[in-house]
């Protein structure tokens, strides 16, 4: 398949690319942002045109959640009309598109995993924006796969896993928010289920995370225990007492419900998918874990 990527490289980006090249089957076009940014209309047209894709995986997304609070219109101006530019582009050239979008579209009110089915309600100014952008997929596209994913880590940038990591090193101490739930999900893991849901005609919404869930501080404590660190003391502490500019979803964590209906074969569990993570080798992997390679 001809396939082309927006946001290639991000976390995720890097890990279609990945993925993709592995398998060997495919003509990739992975776009940076500076190759092609998804807010120019123009170039976003006159590339997927040029390009002709089969497949487009739109990745490309504003995904500072906190800053998008003070930073409104350049996360809507990403995440809602940088996604109506790329459904429009793929309806022109009748391409197949994937939108990965968020588990904060979600209030985050629920205490059961969230299915496909439920109510959407962000509570943040990303949330919204993400979820225009589902909107505009919805009413521009016929062959869509909306991919709704959480707490993404990976190789390329930086991450929870990463950060914890690198805070490890640098003290004996971690203060970890308690009362947020979620489903931590690797990069590669998802990219590898887009590579199977391409291959299908199954359109629609998917709750695409590695499978259970945890607190962040069950999270960490984790990644501390795999990562040879179980000495470092994490402290709980409640969201309200860790105040951020914007509001997470207390509760998140994913229902599959999609996937299994559609006989996909589901992404493998978190705590299993954070060891391959942490045990394979990659170049840049130990400098990575010290520094952290911390942006946010
Ligand atoms: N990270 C998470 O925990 C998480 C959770 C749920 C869903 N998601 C969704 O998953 C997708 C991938 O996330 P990720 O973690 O891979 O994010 P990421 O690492 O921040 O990657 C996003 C990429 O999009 C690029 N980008 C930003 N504005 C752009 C524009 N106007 N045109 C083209 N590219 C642009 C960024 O480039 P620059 O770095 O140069 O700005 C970056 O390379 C996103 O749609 C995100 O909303 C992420």
């Amino acid at each position: 398949m001809n396939i082309l990527i927006t946001g290639a490289g991000g976390q995720l980006g890097h890990d279609l690319v990945r993925v993709f090249s592995e398998q060997g089957l495919h003509r990739i076009n992975a776009f940076t942002r500076q190759e092609l940014d998804v807010t120019e209309e123009e170039a976003v047209f006159r590339t997927v045109a040029a390009v002709r894709p089969d497949v487009i995986v739109h990745a490309a997304a504003y995904t500072q959640v906190n800053l998008a609070e003070t930073r409104m219109e350049e996360a809507y101006k990403v995440n809602s009309l940088g996604t109506r530019n790329v459904a429009l582009a793929a309806v022109q050239t009748g391409a197949k598109l994937v939108y990965i979008s968020t588990d904060y579209v979600f209030d985050g009110t629920k205490r059961t995993p969230y299915n496909e089915q439920d109510r959407t309600n962000p509570i943040s100014i990303y949330g919204h924006s993400k979820l225009h952008g589902e909107k505009f997929v919805q009413l521009s596209c016929e062959k869509y796969f909306i991919v709704r994913t959480s707490w993404l880590y990976g190789r390329q940038g930086s991450n929870f896993v990463t950060k914890v990591l690198s805070w490890a090193e640098q003290k004996n101490e971690l203060t970890m928010v308690s009362d947020q739930y979620g489903s931590p999900t690797y990069t590669y893991d998802l990219a590898q289920f887009i590579g199977r849901l391409i291959e299908t005609n199954r359109y629609g919404i998917y709750h695409a995370a590695n499978r259970g869930g945890c607190s962040r501080l069950e999270f960490a404590q984790e990644i501390l225990r795999l990562g040879g660190k179980s000495e470092v003391k994490l402290l709980p502490v409640s969201s309200e007492q860790f105040p951020a500019p914007a509001r997470r979803p207390e509760y998140s964590i994913f229902d599959d419900m999609a996937i299994r209906a559609s006989g996909l074969k589901p992404l493998p569990y978190w705590r299993e998918a954070l060891q391959t993570f942490l045990f394979e080798d990659w170049p840049g992997k130990q400098d990575k874990e010290e520094n952290g390679n911390g942006q946010n």
